[in-house]
């Protein structure tokens, strides 16, 4: 959450600008950009989204640093938005993260005469490095005195300074932090890699747990790690290089299409290929992995979250004792990890491998010795780092917020290890998957279904309350599709299991309320039309995702025309959904309100 991107390059003040829009995906609430002009440091912040900004006037500047927020400690403000300037102006600072100490630090702060103007953690950093200065005669803020704040401070913050003598310093632990070279022997600091590329022909990645310096009056630039005190090897690795390894397309644009939410739907026909392509030997690995296995866990937040509880789900359903870990709850399985926890694996889904909830329960796990088995979409990222054996799903950026394509990949990847687990042959499962692909285009380029989803959609703007069901081989299925109703159209949308609905939900069911139900032409199904027939009874308007109609059904979404991966196709349609849903109410799809791409803090 929040991004980060520094520069020393000529018109810096315009790279840092056009860098941030690209990664405004991480917070956009607020922004801000300090710039260093004729040896002193200026400061331009804003309320709001950047991306819509023009006409901004920044002056000329070598040396920038910029950051769009995503407000954790103090409302959305131009105070509380970063960067943050030192009282002497000596440098300007941002941060990703959490200062969890704050509070302690804060009062005595306070105590020791310092004036606060934000009501952020992050000046906090700001008034212990002054001090920090102050003690040690500082005029200049210097390395030292850099990594003696930074110890001080409890939980994981990324931290980027820029100072009036020309320095970039950065220190990470835990939110990513990449550094870019071009041939002009230009300097980029960022949040992500891909936001780099217009800029930038190499980079390399921090670590957690180093700082790293640049002086631009020598270009001298170097990395240290903060325990050891110990240089770091400066190794930087060709841009297109590491791209091309991850079969990532550059297209970051949006095309034709009017959100990249809605290009990123669109994608989902043109990309599940890349998903076991160049894979065959490391599912191979993977399935002996899981075969050894005494206990198989599988962990994700959010949609990743889903897509893990379908992979345990149908890892169960051919015998595989296989444990959904819910991250943020994860103490309560602990206990679990105690005995044998090196015979264990752990299946990680995550689009960006930033996920602090996630990430930490990896850790947690990797020192219980469990074996991690990670599938990521962000080249680079730390959960990669982390894991035994790493896949990238290769689905290209998601640059939406709300996870589309990446999640579909993931899910996909479930499905394929388990296949494979029960018998079925590489070959064979890219023929199946070439094929759903094929019939996925022949759905969205069928008007009669896209009409119809959008009419249903604009009917759906009327209600405030929706339900979904599902089962079986449906049921996260139903639980994705009520996640992405709630982010981008902000309907309230429930998922559960139909099995539930007589339990307790029924109560809510009177004349017209709307409930969205998953078929799917298996065992369930007789099921699932008990309780669409008691949905109907109470009155209640039932929208049916199926492969076939039934007179039962208010409303009836046709599925693509094929038997095969139903979980897949039977999500797109709340994806549309959504996405009418929010232009219909004038919301942007692309950075809902509250929400963030990159879930790096607690
Ligand atoms: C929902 C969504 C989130 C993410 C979750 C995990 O549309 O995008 O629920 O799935 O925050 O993020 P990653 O996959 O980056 O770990």
């Amino acid at each position: 959450m929040c991004g980060i991107y520094a520069s020393f390059s000529l018109n810096a003040e315009k790279r840092v600008f056009e860098g941030l829009k690209r990664i405004e995906y991480r917070g956009y609430d607020s922004w801000g950009v300090a710039t260093l002009v004729d040896g002193k440091l200026e400061l331009k912040k804003e309320v709001g989204k950047l991306s819509g900004q023009k006409n901004i006037k920044f002056a000329e500047s070598k040396l920038c640093l910029g950051h769009t927020r995503w407000a954790t400690h103090g409302e959305v403000t131009k105070i509380n938005a970063h960067p943050h300037l030192a009282k002497n102006k000596s440098f300007a600072l941002v941060q990703n993260g959490v200062v969890e100490n704050y509070q302690e630090h804060k009062s005595k702060l306070i105590d020791d005469g310092y004036n606060f103007i934000s009501k952020t953690d992050t000046e906090i950093i700001v008034g212990l490095l002054e001090k920090e200065m102050e003690h040690n005669s500082e005029k200049n803020l210097s390395t030292s005195s850099f990594i003696n704040v930074f110890n001080k401070l409890a939980g994981r913050n990324t931290v980027v300074v820029i100072t009036t003598q020309g320095r970039i310093m950065a220190i990470r632990d835990g939110s990513p932090l990449v550094v870019g070279r071009n041939s002009k022997r230009e300097l980029y600091f960022s949040s992500d890699v891909l936001s780099m590329s217009p800029d930038v022909d190499e980079y390399l990645v921090i670590n957690s747990g180093q700082i790293a310096v640049f002086n631009s009056s020598d270009s001298c630039f170097e990395i240290t790690d903060i325990k050891t005190g110990k240089r770091v090897g400066v190794e930087f690795i060709p841009l297109e290089h590491k791209l091309d390894l991850a079969n990532i397309t550059m297209d970051i644009g949006k095309d034709s299409y009017e959100s990249y939410m809605f290009k990123e739907i669109h994608e989902q026909s043109n990309m599940l290929l890349n998903v076991i392509r160049d894979s065959k030997q490391k599912f191979a690995v993977a399935v002996e992995m899981i075969k050894n296995a005494r206990q198989v866990f599988t962990l994700g937040c959010g949609s990743a979250s889903y897509a893990t509880g379908n992979t345990a789900y149908l890892l169960r359903k051919i015998g595989i004792l296989a444990l959904t870990v819910e991250a943020y709850e994860a103490n309560s399985y602990l206990e679990l990890l105690n005995n044998g926890s090196e015979k264990s694996v752990c299946i990680v889904f995550s689009q960006s491998g930033e996920t602090a909830d996630t990430n930490e329960v990896v850790e947690l796990m990797k020192r219980k010795g469990v074996k991690i088995i990670s599938v990521v979409n962000m080249p680079g990222s730390t959960l990669t780092q982390l894991s035994n054996l790493s896949f990238m799903l290769q689905v290209g950026p998601e640059l939406a917020v709300a996870s589309t394509k990446a999640f579909l990949g993931q899910a996909l990847w479930g499905i394929i290890i388990s296949d494979i687990l029960s018998g079925s042959k590489f070959n064979d499962l890219e023929i199946k998957i070439n094929e759903f692909e094929y019939k996925l285009k022949e759905w969205f380029a069928n008007k009669k279904i896209q009409n119809n989803i959008k009419k249903i959609a604009k009917n759906l703007t009327k209600h405030e309350h929706v339900f979904v069901l599902g089962r079986g081989d449906l049921y996260y299925a139903g639980l994705e599709s009520a996640l992405k109703l709630k982010e981008i159209s902000y309907i309230h949308a429930e998922g559960f299991s139909s099995g539930e609905l007589k339990h307790g939900v029924i109560a809510l069911i009177s004349k017209g309320t709307p409930v969205l139900c998953l078929v799917a032409e298996d065992e369930n199904k007789a099921n699932m039309l008990s309780a669409i027939s008691e949905v109907r009874a109470r009155g209640g308007k039932t929208i049916v995702i199926a492969k076939e109609n039934n007179e039962l059904y208010s409303n009836w979404i046709q599925l693509p025309d094929t038997n095969d991966y139903i979980f897949l196709s039977s999500i797109i349609p709340s994806q549309l959904m959504t996405c009418y849903m929010a232009v219909e109410k004038g919301y942007d799809v692309d950075k809902p309100r509250n929400l963030a791409k990159s879930v790096t803090v607690k």
